[in-house]
């Protein structure tokens, strides 16, 4: 039988190159082996505010762009979180096993809570919701880049914990991280991740910007100052990191690239890789342009919701019971 795969991506505005390479270009190669569940995490958005009208936008947007860039709907089930409320339910009776002090630890509550005033209590309980999107799926494998290791490990102890306390009835899922790509970093700060939610838009390419903002991007990425294109993430951290870009872009090894480049500056390289990039990304837009004009997305993801409701519908019962939720009839 199929091994499970579950990962889910947020529709928080603009789909960057970091989320391509960490997470959707590896979703297309592992969905011919495995049997594949894909979410448009729309409940984890609402963690820190939003507008509605564009919030209901970008939904659309991402499952546009996961068929896009090759997620096949006929092998992958390909759905939205909130039209599937068995995700909510365990969300609930994962949180009330889940402590308050592990939260607070979790990296990216405290990022994105630091200097705020009013932060969500959805931020800090953000963790069990995904470990219920895993976990109603005895999902065996998580793909993701690094920044979602530290969520994946709790998610893995919540699992656990709820076996013993409880019932033994979820899998343990391990996570997947690329070897190459985990963590793309910004190019106006390359000891940051690169981030949607980064102010600085130069810091960023998003999947759907034109060839002009690409090339305008690459060339203002911050690199140094010896001119020499060479792989050293110590000490050429923004060099390093385009490599890296450039590498997955064009499937070229990075020792290979580094001869290409050798005696020449970083004009060439650069100019070059902004080409690379735009003509990976030229059949995805224009597939994602033809997708947002059609009704095929709405067949494909009340399709999607409609088999991740049964599989979904089924654990969150299991879990209901094993805690013993509901009445017992005579
Ligand atoms: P999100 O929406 O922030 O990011 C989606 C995916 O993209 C990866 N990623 C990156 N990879 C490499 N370099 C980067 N700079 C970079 N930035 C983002 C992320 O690691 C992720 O794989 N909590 C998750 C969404 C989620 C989820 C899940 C994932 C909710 N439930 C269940 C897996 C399973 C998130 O906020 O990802």
């Amino acid at each position: 039988m199929k091994k499970t795969i579950f990962s889910g991506i947020q529709p928080s505005g603009t789909i960057t190159i970091g989320n391509y390479i960490g997470a959707l270009k590896q979703f297309v190669e592992l969905q011919n082996e495995y049997n594949c569940y894909f979410c448009i995490v729309d409940q984890h958005a609402i963690t820190v505010p939003q507008d509605r009208l564009m919030l209901r936008n970008n939904i659309r947007s991402l499952a546009a762009l996961y068929v896009a860039v090759g997620i096949d709907p006929n092998k992958a089930t390909l759905f939205v979180q909130s039209e599937v409320p068995a995700h909510a339910q365990a969300a609930w009776m994962l949180q009330c096993v889940s402590y308050i002090g592990e939260l607070e630890r979790m990296t990216q509550f405290k990022d994105k809570s630091e200097g705020k005033d009013a932060v969500s209590a959805g931020l800090l309980t953000y963790p069990p919701l995904m470990a219920g999107d895993i976990l109603l799926y005895n999902t065996d494998l998580v793909p993701v880049g690094e920044d979602q290791k530290q969520h994946l490990e709790l998610t893995r102890d919540l699992a656990d914990r709820f076996n013993k306390k409880y019932n033994d009835i979820f899998t343990i899922p391990e996570v997947r991280i690329p070897k190459v790509g985990a963590r793309i970093m910004s190019l106006q700060d390359p000891t940051k991740k690169m981030s949607k939610s980064d102010p600085n838009q130069k810091a960023f390419i998003s999947i759907l910007d034109e060839p002009k903002q690409i090339e305008k991007k690459i060339k203002s990425a911050v690199t140094d100052s010896d001119g020499i294109v060479k792989f050293d993430k110590e000490n050429k951290p923004g060099v390093s990191n385009l490599l890296t870009i450039y590498s997955i872009f064009s499937g070229e090894e990075i020792p290979q690239i580094e001869k290409k480049y050798e005696g020449k500056g970083y004009g060439d390289f650069k100019g070059d890789l902004a080409t690379v990039i735009i003509n990976e990304l030229k059949p995805i837009q224009d597939k994602y342009n033809e997708l947002m004009e059609s009704t095929e997305l709405d067949d494909i993801l009340d399709h999607g919701a409609e088999k991740a409701n049964l599989v979904a519908g089924k654990m969150a019962k299991k879990m209901e019971n094993a805690m013993g939720l509901g009445r017992k009839r005579k």
